[in-house]
């Protein structure tokens, strides 16, 4: 069998990478924008450095192609906002270039990274796939596209198809210094460092945060499960809140780090939980917990020190 990522030296299409040694030929495509050529040190993989906007790059890279995990694009909800123009090109028309490659070479199924952004600031908890979308940005607005554009393949085309939106991931190799880190990484340097750990309003916003090996094995059942089509939430269903987790990441570093709260960030959804139902019924079941895969996480970045 051979896989292609799309974004496959990033955090997450890292570990894809990963699941994958000696179970399959791995072909990456990568234009390191946000990603690490470091992410895949050590791991066998066939290495293209090209856009997926680059049409001759995305077909040499899907030649002879089985599945497709389509990663690569712009991750954050904040730049998408300063450069929408971007993000549509890389996440709807990257998208739709990934689509076409993938259908033209005959690979057997595309499954996309979408997001739970796509729910916006409704209030309501858990997330279930039947509610409607309420994309509050070019990010998330860009990702139901990629979702619609996946399903229009599957019937126009006759590609396998599937969509995941990812609830708040973590684990090693994410990067705490990008301009858009996610919380668990920048929390875990903090704490490492003895610097204060910054927590935007009272610390009572809760997320759903999932350990990175059980996005990979979401990813890989819908990818290798025929009956999954459409549109799936990932996430535990388990709700944390941020002040929870500095805690715990204080606790696992054994650091003495201030917890410092700062005014509330405009625009922040105050509580987003999954309703995995949906994949849960197909047959998916997490491997791990929220708790394994924080210390894991800690783990790896005390060994960077
Ligand atoms: N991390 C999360 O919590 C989360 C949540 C929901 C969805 N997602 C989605 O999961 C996917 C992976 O996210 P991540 O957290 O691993 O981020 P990441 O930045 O580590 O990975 C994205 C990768 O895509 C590459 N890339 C960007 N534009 C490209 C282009 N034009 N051509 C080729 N490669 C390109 C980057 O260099 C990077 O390696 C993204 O699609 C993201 O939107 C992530």
């Amino acid at each position: 069998m051979r896989v292609l990522i799309t974004g496959g030296a990033g955090f997450i299409g890292s570990h894809i990478a990963q699941h994958f040694q000696g179970k399959a030929e791995v072909v990456v495509l990568d234009n390191f924008r946000s990603g690490h050529r470091r992410n895949l040190d050590g791991l066998k993989v066939d290495l293209i450095e090209g856009s997926i906007l680059d049409r001759a790059a995305l077909d040499r890279a899907m030649r002879g192609v089985d599945l497709v995990f389509h990663l690569a694009a712009m991750i954050s909800v904040p730049e998408s906002m300063l450069k929408p123009r971007e993000c549509v090109e890389i996440n709807a028309t990257g998208t739709l270039h990934v689509l076409e490659a993938a259908a033209d070479a005959k690979a057997r199924k595309v499954v996309l990274a979408s997001s739970a952004a796509i729910y916006g600031d409704n209030p309501t908890v858990p997330k279930v796939e039947t509610m409607a979308p309420e994309p509050k940005s070019p990010y998330a607005v860009t990702k139901l596209d990629g979702e619609y554009y996946l399903e229009m393949f599957r019937r126009e085309r006759g590609l396998g198809t599937a969509s995941l939106r990812f609830f708040n991931v973590f684990g090693p190799r994410q990067d705490p210094k990008s301009p858009y880190a996610a919380a668990v990484p920048i929390f875990i340097e903090k704490a490492l460092r003895g610097d204060p750990i910054a927590i935007f309003g009272d610390g009572g916003a809760t997320r759903d945060f999932i350990y990175v090996k059980d996005i990979v094995g979401a990813l890989v059942y819908a990818a290798t499960t025929e009956s999954v089509h459409g549109t799936h939430n990932v996430g535990y269903g388990r709700k944390m809140t941020v002040l929870e987790l500095a805690r715990e990441i204080l606790r696992l570093t054994g650091s003495s780090s201030a917890i410092e709260h700062k005014p509330e960030r405009l625009g922040d959804v105050r509580h987003s939980m999954a309703s995995s139902d949906k994949l849960q019924a197909a047959g998916w079941k997490p491997a791990h917990s929220v708790a394994e895969g924080l210390e894991a996480t800690v783990g790896y970045f005390k060994g960077l020190k």
